[in-house]
């Protein structure tokens, strides 16, 4: 099995040698563009994953993919979070979540790394950890739910919102689940053997699919 940072140092390398599309690395002027447009057609399901966490009161979050920084700008905010984390392999997106996140620095404890779903650098537990349409890029999906498991508090959630593709998935993306052709029952199927146990799961919108995932 690779490790993080051989496995992030061969993405690096890959991404030299051909460039990804922009949902898998956002980068540059059409990656602005992009991060734009992300926001807001995101907004919906960027809502429902602050309704999923709620309940539990998170005081404690990660996040895996965090893009422009607007869903944990959100939590942040309205579940008055005290720690927050983060990982996003785009040197882009890692710098825009920087700028949108500064004023936050002073008030709680905000760790933003630029990686991904294989180095996941912190110690837990985490009361709350969330992913929004980044699942599909993860290369060892089994290998990143076990970390993510091991890192949630006893009754946190793990809310998983996957970038609903319907049938026929695009070839490039990397996920083998997700490009399986049935990536929800595959995806609750990898969620279980990792011991998550599914609490609640339901369309978003047309393009988010959302799962809500507790230890099991
Ligand atoms: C479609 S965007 C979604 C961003 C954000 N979650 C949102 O909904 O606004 C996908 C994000 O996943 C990041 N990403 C790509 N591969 C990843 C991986 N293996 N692990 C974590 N994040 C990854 C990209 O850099 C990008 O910011």
């Amino acid at each position: 099995m690779l490790s993080g940072a051989v496995a992030v140092t061969g993405v690096a390398v890959a991404a030299r040698v051909k460039k990804l599309p922009q949902a898998m690395r956002p980068s540059g002027r059409t990656g602005r563009i992009f991060g734009w447009l992300m926001e807001r057609l995101n907004a919906k399901a960027y809502r429902w994953v602050i309704a999923q966490l709620r309940p539990i009161k998170p005081k404690t979050y990660a996040e895996i993919g965090f893009g422009t920084g607007r869903q944990m700008k959100l939590a942040i905010r309205k579940l008055k979070l005290q720690r927050a984390a983060g990982v996003d392999p785009s040197e882009l997106m890692f710098e825009t979540a920087q700028k949108k996140l500064r004023r936050y620095r002073e008030k709680i404890h905000l760790d933003l790394k630029k990686g991904d779903d294989t180095m996941l650098p912190w110690e837990g537990p985490f009361d709350a950890i969330a992913a929004v349409h980044s699942f599909q890029f993860w290369t060892h999906p089994a290998t990143s739910l076990a970390q993510i498991r091991g890192l949630l508090a006893p009754n946190g959630r793990f809310i998983l919102v996957l970038r609903h593709h319907g049938k026929r998935p695009p070839k490039w993306i990397p996920n083998p689940l997700s490009r399986s052709g049935d990536e929800i029952s595959e995806t609750v199927k990898a969620a279980q053997a990792a011991g998550f146990s599914v609490l609640a799961m339901k369309p978003i919108s047309k393009s988010s699919y959302g799962l809500v995932l507790g230890c099991g």
